[in-house]
């Protein structure tokens, strides 16, 4: 049995490394240097400290879609992909009624909803409280924003209330930056609504590509961005759109229809994760898709 004789005894000086300083080294990750333990470990389930980034799956449309094209079966559509993603992006009841918990994987909670694609979209209010978020071990949950939205201030609101139970907790909260139909998907409202999303707490941001001026956007937003996927596009594109994002400074993407909806979804994730993390061109990871589908 061990007793006080065996700590710290004279004999025991090499263990404590005497003269070698305890090693302290910066967060890998762009505005979350001081963020607690618990939260830059679920950032860090989230982005890869290996390159990183992230590979987020984003299947969380039925929340005011229904059954959106493809996704009519979460669990076949989505089971074969979930292995090869780094984050799952879902509500709380896809969660519990398709993904298997032996997935072991980073959960993107969507946490805000309340309305259907057949109403005013911005009128949304939270939807999951931080206790059952932590339940489902969620490293992040998602709200969306409505900059210059009908209900903007109630979304921000939304934002800034999960923020805060998230600080309570260590959960990262994610800000989904809705762009309204009567919003311009330009740098400079995406570098609008991204700066006020950080800027009210969010740990990371989600927003549109956008072809001019997209690095602004990234430089002007103090947390990682990631990119989402928005329609379908031939796979190509949206490879290529992949591309530019992160050349121009995003840290990831968070794709939905661009995969679930491809004629080869375990392919092109698959294309997606060689850009995003291995940094393949466009070219050479079209490649890959298609010599994978074809197999
Ligand atoms: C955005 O408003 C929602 O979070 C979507 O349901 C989803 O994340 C969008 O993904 P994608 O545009 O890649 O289909």
């Amino acid at each position: 049995m061990a007793d006080v004789d065996g700590v710290g005894g004279e004999n025991d000086a090499a263990g404590f490394g005497i003269g070698i300083p305890v090693e302290t080294e910066a967060y890998f990750l762009k505005g979350s240097n001081d963020l607690g333990w618990g939260m830059k470990d679920r950032m860090s389930r989230i982005f890869s400290p290996e390159s990183g980034r992230t590979v987020m799956l984003a299947f969380d449309h039925g929340y005011f879609l229904g059954p959106t094209s493809k996704l009519e079966r979460i669990d076949l559509a989505i089971r074969p992909l979930a292995p090869l993603a780094d984050v799952l992006m879902c509500t709380r009841g896809a969660l519990r009624t398709c993904i298997p918990p032996t997935y072991n994987k980073a959960i993107s909670l969507r946490c805000t909803g309340g309305i259907s694609v057949l109403k005013e979209l911005s009128d949304e209010v939270i939807a999951v409280n931080i206790q059952d978020a932590v339940r489902l071990n969620a490293s992040a949950m998602a709200v969306q924003v409505h900059i210059g939205g009908v209900h903007e201030r109630q979304t921000i609101d939304n934002l800034v209330k999960i923020v805060d139970s998230g600080m309570q907790y260590g959960v990262a909260t994610l800000a989904v930056t809705a762009v309204g139909r009567e919003m311009v998907r330009d740098a400079r409202y995406l570098g609008l609504a991204t700066r006020i999303c950080a800027e009210m707490g969010a740990q990371f941001v989600k927003t549109y590509y956008c072809d001019e001026g997209f690095e602004k956007v990234t430089a002007g937003c103090p947390v990682p961005i990631v990119i989402a996927g928005g329609k379908k596009l031939p796979e190509l594109d949206a490879l290529k759109m992949c591309r530019r994002a992160i050349d121009e400074g995003a840290l990831g993407v968070d794709m939905g229809r661009n995969i679930f909806q491809s004629d080869a979804p375990v392919a092109i994730l698959k294309a997606v994760r060689a850009v995003v993390h291995d940094g393949l061109t466009p070219e050479q990871a079209f490649e890959m898709y298609e010599t994978l589908k074809n197999e």
